[in-house]
């Protein structure tokens, strides 16, 4: 796991709040779910709809276009819609947030 810094302390999102970064090449969502800071994909895999114009409830991360949803621990799609999100790990640190990245083989072999 290769860990990348995404955002300083003062810029974490507020409470609930959602806020696009782009780390490590990827293009993310931040959310605040009740002080928990969950790392997703920003766009939705049911048609691309981007989650910073989303929410959440219950644990779950609610698209704003078709208002699918997805757990926001394992990043399943709610029942019947047989989709899911990517979630990376997340850690706060002193000196901000940082986002874990599997490393693949490849990256292994050369990095
Ligand atoms: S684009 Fe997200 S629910 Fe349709």
């Amino acid at each position: 796991m290769k860990w990348f810094k995404a955002l300083n302390k003062v810029q974490l999102p507020g409470l609930n709040a959602i806020k696009t970064v782009n780390v490590n090449g990827k293009q993310l969502c931040i959310i605040n779910n009740e002080d928990n800071m969950i790392a997703t994909q920003s766009s939705c895999p049911h048609a691309g709809g981007h989650f910073s114009g989303g929410w959440c409830k219950n644990g779950h991360l609610v698209c704003p276009i078709h208002r699918y949803e997805y757990d926001l621990e394992t990043g399943r799609g709610a029942e019947g819609q047989g989709d899911y999100i990517d979630i990376y790990p997340t850690e706060v640190r002193e000196d901000g947030l940082y986002i874990g990245f599997e490393e693949s083989w490849w990256s292994k072999l050369w990095g």
